[in-house]
């Protein structure tokens, strides 16, 4: 795949974020699954990709599994899944991905 940060991936996979739905590479974290689709905002991210800063923080439920309670996670930890349906993010995700279709977020603080 070149210089690109995305693992390998044969397919994309259906995600829904804030209730907009989006295909995103498979085997990639949900971070990087949002780079994908915001490539520049989320590099320019305050995260540290890593699991150290928590600015990646979302809630997730899965779409085949209604009875298992939503989770809060990290989008640098957790690979996609089909039918995964983020219900809720950081300010700083939500921040990032206004440009890929998703209504504004409150612009988060600089600490
Ligand atoms: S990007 Fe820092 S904890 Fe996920």
């Amino acid at each position: 795949m070149g210089n690109s940060p995305l693992r390998d991936y044969d397919r994309l996979i259906q995600i829904t974020v804030l209730g907009k739905t989006f295909q995103v590479p498979e085997n990639n974290t949900c971070l990087r699954a949002f780079q994908y689709l915001s490539p520049e905002n989320i590099s320019y991210g305050r995260f540290c990709w890593n699991q150290d800063c928590q600015q990646c923080r979302m809630t997730v439920t899965v779409a085949s599994r209604p009875d298992v309670p939503a989770r809060e996670v990290l989008a640098c930890k957790v690979i996609v899944a089909e039918g995964m349906q983020i219900t809720g993010m950081s300010e700083e995700l939500r921040y990032c991905l206004m440009g890929s279709g998703l209504p504004p977020g409150p612009r988060p603080p600089y600490d």
